[in-house]
């Protein structure tokens, strides 16, 4: 008999198949015995039918609790009323393993205790349905990237100097050198994209944060794209099209994900180009007419986020920031050299930014004075000053985190849900 995986089951209509999956929950009627199997791409109700009290299938089914791994063997049936629309009539049962009492049970159980249990709390509804989500938010963006004629490139993990800052560094040993877990591909991307016109990186990336926010992970995935010959603005229109492109894919093919996780949708069906652009001077202006002073200089933190996005209600892209703010890579504003021509994209309903890059630095003397002024090591990043002498021209890219992302359209408080195995501030266990 057919192997089947439950999301398939609509092509299977009043056909026998056998589905491989596990005890969700069971119940009793009367005469029907009611088991919801889970197989990882879905749910479906289990039918069985007897007259008789002592039938096999009714011992095999009093032996089963949850979790309990199981082949079943029957018929499928449209039924309106049954979670996904079919049933499966069941005929046969293989018990695989009992499975010893379940720590995760349907009622309510704490943070703590779930995270301890990450590698069990994975096989609940919701956080399948989170995950689900994230699988088709990286496969809008490759597909979104791969589109549009961009080079994916991977970049190193391992590599010898900043890209964020030389406070969130993971340092390891690297033989007889010191070598950091990459914060970014950006600085090999502008490598990349001189060699292929317009690239992308997609991995993942640390930052030995010590902060303990609902938005930071100490490892997260990020994609990366880089185009030479491309300004401000063009990121700026870049961004928001692949932004849309996300949530349309989500929407389309994610419909039942996005039910169980109640997610109202109207919020991100509103969620239209052009999304507002201000630059940073002028989001302060506008705080202020919030009641929110803040000098110039000062960095948007978790509370300013959320009144920007109280004020717009779409997403928002900022530019022009102090540069002082700013990593040394970043290209002044010609007219305002104090500016720097960065972009960072934040999500809607107060879930802040999600999107940062900008236009890079593409003359040689003025890369050498930020890389002394941020004291970095100039002979670290000889490679990376040699662009800017063979045929340097201006370029932009930036990153897009994905568990933020995934964490927004989920409309989940914590960012923690939006990766199989977080690693946090202080957790990096199981
Ligand atoms: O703004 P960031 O630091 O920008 C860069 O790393 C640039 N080098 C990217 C580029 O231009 N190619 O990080 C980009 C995005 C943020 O907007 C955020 O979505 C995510 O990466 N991010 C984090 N996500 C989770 N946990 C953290 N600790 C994060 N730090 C950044
Ligand atoms: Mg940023």
């Amino acid at each position: 008999m057919k192997w089947v995986y439950i999301e398939d089951l609509p092509k299977h209509e009043n056909q026998r198949v056998e589905i491989r999956g596990w005890v969700y929950n069971k119940r009793s009627s009367g005469k029907i015995r009611f088991l919801i199997i889970r197989d990882g791409t879905g749910y479906v109700q289990g039918m069985i039918y007897s007259n008789k009290k002592d039938s096999p299938l009714f011992e095999k089914f009093d032996k089963l609790n949850q979790e309990s791994s199981l082949h079943i063997r029957g018929e499928v049936k449209k039924d309106k009323r049954a979670p996904g629309g079919y049933e499966i009539s069941v005929s046969d049962i293989d018990i695989i393993q009992i499975a010893e009492s379940y720590p995760i049970t349907p009622k309510e159980h704490g943070t703590s205790f779930l995270m301890k249990n990450r590698h069990l709390w994975l096989r609940s509804s919701k956080q399948n349905a989170v995950l689900q989500i994230r699988t088709e938010v990286i496969k809008a963006i490759r597909d979104f990237f791969d589109n549009r004629g961009f080079r994916l490139m991977d970049t190193p993990i391992l590599t010898p100097s900043a890209c964020e800052g030389t406070t969130t560094l993971f340092e390891t040993e690297y033989f007889d050198q010191s070598a950091y877990l990459s914060q970014s591909g950006q600085l090999y991307n502008e490598a990349t994209a001189m060699a292929f016109g317009k690239v992308y990186c997609f991995g993942p990336t640390f930052r030995a944060e010590k902060s303990k926010t609902r938005r930071h992970l100490i490892e997260f995935w990020m994609v990366e794209p880089e185009i030479a010959f491309a300004q401000l603005d063009d990121i700026k229109k870049l961004s928001e099209d692949l932004v849309l492109y996300i949530i349309e894919r989500v929407l389309e093919n994610k419909k039942t994900e996005l039910e169980i996780l109640e997610r109202d949708t109207k919020p991100l069906e509103g969620v239209k180009k052009p999304f507002p652009k201000l630059t940073y001077e002028e989001v302060l202006e506008k705080m202020k007419e919030k009641g929110r002073k803040l000098d110039f200089g000062d960095d948007f933190g978790a509370p300013e986020e959320t009144l920007i996005s109280k004020i717009f209600k779409q997403p928002v892209c900022i530019t022009h920031f102090p540069a002082k703010i700013k990593a040394f890579y970043m290209q002044p504003d010609d007219k305002r050299p104090d500016l720097v021509l960065g972009l960072d994209v934040l999500a809607s309903e107060g879930y802040g930014e999600i999107i940062g890059g900008g236009q890079r630095i593409h003359d040689l003397k003025l890369l050498k004075e930020r890389i002394k002024e941020h004291n970095l090591p100039e002979k670290d990043y000889a490679w990376y000053l040699d662009l800017r002498k063979y045929g340097s021209v201006p370029h932009s890219g930036f990153g897009l985190g994905i568990e933020r992302t995934v964490a927004w359209i989920c409309n989940i408080k914590h960012i923690r849900e939006t990766i199989p195995f977080p690693r946090l501030l202080y957790r990096i266990y199981p």
